[in-house]
């Protein structure tokens, strides 16, 4: 087996934690992103004891803060002398009003679209030093049922809406990771797939917020009745991250059942250009 050195963001709770899981399982090393260090800790111990395998590292870092995601970048770098794989499993839902982290950024955005895009081209070079590299990243059904694209409104100051938010940013990410792919190719780099994925409705703590709208909350709360676990959730993701069988392709997009369309209802090169742009220029003070 080709033994892998895998970071997965969000590996405290839910599909994270899972796809650690399993990563350890097949003997790969993990490193664990977490925002909470106690948290953190306690799953590493926990993951040890589940799988046997011990190569399972802690790293922290709160994905609201890009200032926080470089220093993660930095420590990851200083320690490690490539990386195989990079899972972006992190996500949030936020409240039902338009709220801003520290650094001034829509939440929603920051954890959702700009972190995973941060993380990724500073990770680059990692990726490029790994036989053969993959991004995954975990996006969602829901990237559908934004609606329509502010793109002059990326942040949704003027066009917020909890549904909207977590949906948008949901196609955005997908959006994003093409861009991305398109980037890696025009400076020949050919050694990294670039991947996206969706877990169905699995039973996590996703969206566990006194802050969701209350008249959704009897919505979701049936919807979380008729969710599969987090165990088949997270195969789309462990299957994009290490099946041998799809190396080297990219722009995929894997779900439950196997390799998924997109919806393309919004999708023009333009689109695509204009949140990448827009990501590139929030994103600029952290990328040198
Ligand atoms: N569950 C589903 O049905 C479903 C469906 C579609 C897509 N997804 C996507 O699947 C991914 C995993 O979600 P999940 O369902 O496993 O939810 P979860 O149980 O809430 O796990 C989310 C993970 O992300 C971490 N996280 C959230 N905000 C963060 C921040 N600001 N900084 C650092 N870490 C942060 C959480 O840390 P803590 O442990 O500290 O909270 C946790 O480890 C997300 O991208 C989500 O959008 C899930």
């Amino acid at each position: 087996m080709d033994k892998k050195i895998i970071l997965v963001t969000g590996a405290t709770s839910g599909l994270g934690r899972e796809e650690a899981r399993a990563f350890l399982k097949q003997g790969h090393t993990v490193v664990l992103h977490g925002r909470n260090r106690d948290k953190a800790l306690t799953v590493q111990k926990e993951l040890i004891t589940e799988t046997g395998n011990s190569e399972v590292e802690v790293l922290i870092a709160d994905l609201e803060s890009l200032a926080s995601v470089k220093r993660m970048t930095e420590e990851f770098t200083a320690k490690y002398d490539r990386l195989d794989v990079l899972v972006n499993n992190a996500g949030n839902q936020y409240g039902g009003t338009w709220a801003a982290t520290a650094e001034g950024h829509e939440k929603t955005m920051t954890v959702n679209l700009f972190a995973p895009v941060l993380l990724s081209l500073l990770l680059i070079d990692s990726l490029k030093k790994s036989r053969h590299g993959r991004i995954v990243t975990v996006s969602s059904a829901s990237h559908a049922q934004g609606g329509r694209p502010y793109l002059g409104d990326i942040e949704l100051k003027d066009h917020y809406s909890y549904i909207r938010a977590y949906g948008l940013s949901k196609l955005y990410v997908i959006w994003a990771m093409r861009a991305l792919r398109k980037h890696l190719s025009a400076q020949g780099v050919e050694s990294i797939d670039v991947n996206t994925t969706h877990p169905g409705m699995a039973k996590s703590s996703l969206g566990e917020t006194d802050q969701r709208p209350w008249l959704l909350r009897p919505v979701f709360a049936l919807a979380y009745l008729f969710g599969t676990s987090t165990e088949k959730g997270a195969q789309p993701t462990i299957h994009a991250a290490t099946a041998p069988e799809i190396e080297g392709l990219s722009d995929r997009y894997y779900g439950p059942k196997g390799e998924k369309k997109v919806s393309e209802r919004y999708y023009t090169p333009e689109n695509e250009k204009a949140v990448w742009d827009y990501c590139l220029k929030v994103l600029d003070p952290y990328l040198s």
